[in-house]
């Protein structure tokens, strides 16, 4: 079984469109569509956005389902120079911007309880993307995704977390997803494709481009579940 989430309906439903032996259960207020995708057994959810909307779904997916691991796929605002509108981002890792208990003492960004800014996706995972957005036809970038409570659309604000973290995306799900999988020890991807630059155009940018690209996300998503 393999878990797959998005916080919008967008950012899966090409997916979901796809998918057969439907099955559908509720746990909360969380919607789990199970079935086969692409030749795999797959579950898929649309968690809302922010961080705690996506760790409360991760863990019913971890918990009810016991995926072999689970990908947040959906889009993003660009977090660096040279991430452009429409290109894809790869998590080394996940961080959440937004966590900050320096006064007393901690790095910023430090994620009490597991103690780690960084927060690891799985090397083997992060291959296997990479090789399947390349025959998407559109620039792959890997590095760092910072996840935040907080719709950047501020340059200022994107290069403090870029300066901070070395940020290539921002997002609001994917450092939640990879806790609430580090601590239940499931391999985490995180893909993200950029639909704005995380700036004064963002409220523009970001209706024009998501559909586009979550679009790009779901077509890396089928290429890698057909070549397992
Ligand atoms: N998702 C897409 N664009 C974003 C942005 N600018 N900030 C946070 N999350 C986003």
């Amino acid at each position: 079984m393999i878990g797959l989430i998005g916080a919008m309906a967008v950012e899966v439903e090409a997916l979901m469109a796809k998918l057969t032996e439907r099955r559908e259960e509720r746990i909360g207020m969380d919607t789990f569509v199970s079935g086969r995708l692409f030749g795999q057994e797959a579950v898929l959810a649309v968690c809302g956005p922010g961080k705690v909307n996506a760790a409360l779904c991760a863990q019913s997916m971890i918990l009810h389902y016991h995926p072999a691991w689970v990908l947040n796929l959906g889009v993003a605002g660009a977090g660096a120079e040279g991430v452009g509108i429409g290109d894809m981002v790869i998590a080394t890792a996940a961080v959440q911007h937004d966590m900050d208990t320096s006064p007393i003492g901690d790095p910023v960004g430090m994620v009490s309880k597991i103690n780690l800014v960084e927060i690891p996706c799985d090397a083997a995972l992060r291959e296997r993307l990479r090789q399947a957005a390349e025959g998407v036809g559109v620039r792959v970038h890997e590095g760092i995704i910072a996840t935040g409570d907080q719709f950047i659309n501020r340059g200022d604000v994107r290069q403090r977390i870029h300066e901070r973290f070395g940020a290539k995306a921002v997002e609001m799900e994917g450092g939640a997803v990879a806790q609430a999988c580090y601590m239940h020890g499931v391999p985490c991807g995180v893909l993200r494709s950029i639909s704005d630059g995380a700036n004064g155009q963002s409220d523009m940018d970001y209706p024009t481009f998501t559909a586009l690209a979550a679009s790009h996300s779901q077509q890396v998503v089928e290429r890698l579940l057909t070549a397992l």
